[in-house]
């Protein structure tokens, strides 16, 4: 469990698949991802299943307290297809309530997944893709520090028309420089 100021990540756990379905179900959530097709239950299922055989994925959930002590399941984030040799990983993130988008909730959440992925993990580099209309998450990669390194552009087709997929890395010296005390 990795803990922060207002979020927690923690496991994945098989109940939480009701919150999975709805978000990945949501355009408005799922054109920011390269999610298309309809997420059907036993894909879901499956894919639950699975995550205990996927070495090179770490995935948490995101979950805020509620005031009767109990946590809100708000989100997933994860880091993908690890390169063990090279220490690099992709990562990702959802607040998929999204009440709880803009509130600051995914830029700590991101913040502490760079910090285990660094410190824990011992990667070296990190990066993400996400698409030039994604303000809001720019916005947020940015605070955690995450710097644009390249575009590829008409990557995605989304809407009926085409944009570009924004590269950003950040390295593991400029995370320690960034949180020296
Ligand atoms: C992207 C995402 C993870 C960001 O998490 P979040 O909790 O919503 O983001 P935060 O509140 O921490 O930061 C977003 C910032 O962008 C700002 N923002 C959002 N939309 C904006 C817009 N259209 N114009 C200007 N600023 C905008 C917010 O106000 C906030 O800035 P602030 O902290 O200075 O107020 C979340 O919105 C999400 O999951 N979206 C849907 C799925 C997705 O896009 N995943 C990422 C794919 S790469």
């Amino acid at each position: 469990m990795l803990r922060g100021k207002r979020v927690k990540l923690g496991p994945v756990k098989r109940e939480y698949i009701e919150s999975f379905l709805k978000w990945f179900n949501d355009p408005e959530i799922t054109q920011n991802l390269m999610a298309f097709r309809p997420m059907t239950r036993m894909a879901e299922e499956e894919w639950m299943e699975n995550l205990k055989n996927r070495e090179n994925d770490i995935y948490f959930s995101i979950t805020i307290p509620k005031e009767d002590g109990t946590e809100k399941l708000i989100g997933n984030c994860g880091i993908h297809r690890i390169d063990w040799k090279n220490r690099v990983g992709e990562v990702g993130i959802t607040i998929g309530e999204k009440e709880c988008q803009n509130k600051g909730y995914g830029t700590e959440a991101m913040e502490l997944l760079i910090d285990y992925a660094f410190k824990t993990v011992n990667l070296h580099r990190i990066e993400l893709y996400t698409y030039d209309f994604n303000i809001g998450a720019l916005k947020s990669y940015k605070k955690v520090g995450f710097i644009e390194e390249g575009r590829r552009r008409q990557f995605v087709w989304i809407n009926g028309s085409y944009h570009d997929a924004i590269l950003m890395g950040i390295l593991a010296e400029e995370w320690r420089e960034k949180n020296k005390k």
